[in-house]
């Protein structure tokens, strides 16, 4: 059986939890969109994981993991959380493959990224600074870009930087009056790149169309959610890559009909990190609580997190869009001890009533929240063992979710432990 997991809202929503959970019976955990500005938290006992680049499998020593062409890796991040692993007794050796047509997000492309930002002020996007744009920019433009099978020839390579750094440092220059960069010392750090990647380079679209006729069991994790997507989300204020599930057949080779289920993964209320429009957004005491009892802060940049209600307009968009089978509810424990929960049920633009969610900034921006409103529940969730010990109160919620949403709710987190997840 092969599954794809994917958020359903601006990311953040458990997907390291869920496809921790589900690489228990995988072979192969595929990462096929996105950098380093993902940061995807598996929490097993006391210890705490943080994952940038690496799928959230690579915490289990028996899975395979995969690097799809889709993603964009930052050397030096990847290289450090190999690192980390090995410090913690957990080898990648023989079990990590990058594709070696992975693009390269380079030290200039996160550079970039801040100087965009800067220069746009108040309009910026509130990009992770990890060089996303930039290095997706340059994929793109094709001419200036670095694919991990660069690293193979080093007299091409260095040949190849001098040409870049000269275009950079015309362009910074000229833009934001930026210091020059000096090709030499990238490629000095290139040649560490070489020696600590390239064992891991490898054909990955070869690999898994042959693991998949051989009967393994493959799990993509998507990074973001699908209202980051460039093409489907709440452009600008999106990422660089196609975060939905449509992301995975481009990031892998793998074609979509090659998947058995697709698992659109969302918090029982929103979160959302930048700028960008957020319909349900609790700008409020609500909104704070909401932030403080789940721990809202961002894995990758430690920003606070910006709460709202539970938007089922967006999320069963999402699930269209990403033809979702099942969803996986997290942080059900966090909405504990609210006298009343809002769910956003329908969206009002311009006098008319809509359940469609509208991925276009000018009408988003218009739409007014209709609420259905539900009494909360006092009791403590984060121990009870199956669905049907949960109170009353928040199984109401969950099946009032399933029945906007159309789709199962198979998994609901009540914890961030491995072990608080009920299953259904
Ligand atoms: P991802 O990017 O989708 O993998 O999500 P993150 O790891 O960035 O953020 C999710 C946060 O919520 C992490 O700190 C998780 O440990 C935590 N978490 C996941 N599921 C639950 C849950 O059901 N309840 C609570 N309280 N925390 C959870
Ligand atoms: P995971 O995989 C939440 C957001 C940024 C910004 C926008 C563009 O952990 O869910 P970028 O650096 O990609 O150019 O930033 O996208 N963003 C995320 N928000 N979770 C993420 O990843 C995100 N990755 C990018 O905050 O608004
Ligand atoms: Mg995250």
């Amino acid at each position: 059986m092969n599954c794809c997991v994917t958020g359903l809202q601006w990311g953040d929503e458990g997907k390291g939890k869920v496809v921790d959970i589900l690489a228990e019976t995988s072979d192969f955990v595929v990462r096929y969109n996105g950098g380093a500005n993902a940061g995807h938290t598996v929490v097993i006992g006391d210890s705490k994981f943080a994952l940038h680049l690496l799928p959230s499998g690579a915490v289990r020593q028996g899975v395979f993991c995969v690097i799809g062409n889709g993603v964009v890796i930052d050397p030096d991040c990847l290289i450090g959380e190999i690192d980390e692993l090995a410090k913690r007794n957990i080898s990648l050796d023989g079990r990590l493959f990058i594709s070696e047509n992975a693009h390269l997000v380079m030290d200039y492309h996160k550079l970039e990224d801040q100087l965009r930002e800067d220069a746009l002020g108040k309009n910026k996007i509130g990009t992770t600074i990890r060089g996303i744009g930039p290095c997706y920019a340059d994929k793109i433009l094709r001419s200036y870009a670095l694919t991990v099978s660069d690293l193979l020839d080093s007299d091409a390579l260095k040949a190849k930087l001098e040409q870049i750094v000269a275009v950079k440092n015309k362009t910074f220059t000229a833009l934001y009056n930026a210091a020059t960069l000096d090709a030499g010392k990238i490629f000095d750090k290139c040649t560490i790149y070489s020696k600590r990647l390239v064992p891991y380079a490898a054909d990955t679209t070869e690999l898994l169309h042959k693991a998949i006729a051989d009967g393994k069991s493959i799990l993509f994790e998507g990074a973001q959610g699908t209202l980051l997507d460039l093409d489907h989300g709440t452009f600008p204020f999106v990422t660089s890559s196609n975060s939905s599930s449509l992301g995975m057949p481009a990031g892998t080779g793998v074609p979509a009909k090659m998947v058995d289920k697709f698992i659109g993964v969302a918090k029982a209320y929103t979160t959302r990190v930048g700028a960008g429009p957020f319909p349900t957004e609790l700008d409020n005491d609500i909104g704070q609580y909401i932030r403080q009892k789940g721990n809202e802060y961002g894995t990758t940049t430690g920003r606070p997190r910006r709460c709202g209600w539970f938007d089922a307009v967006a999320a069963a968009y999402s699930i269209k869009i990403g033809s979702i089978d099942s969803v996986a509810l997290m942080h059900l424990d966090t909405l504990t001890g609210l006298k009343e929960i809002k769910v956003c049920t329908a969206y009002e633009i311009d006098g008319r009533r809509t359940r469609f969610f509208p991925s276009n900034r000018h009408k988003l921006s218009k739409a007014k929240c209709i609420y259905k409103t539900l009494e909360g529940w006092d009791e403590q969730i984060d121990d009870v063992s199956n669905f049907n010990s949960l109170p009353k109160l928040a199984k109401n919620y969950v099946l009032l979710l399933e029945e906007l949403l159309e789709k199962p709710v198979t998994m609901i987190g009540i914890g961030p432990k491995r072990t608080q997840t009920l299953t259904r």
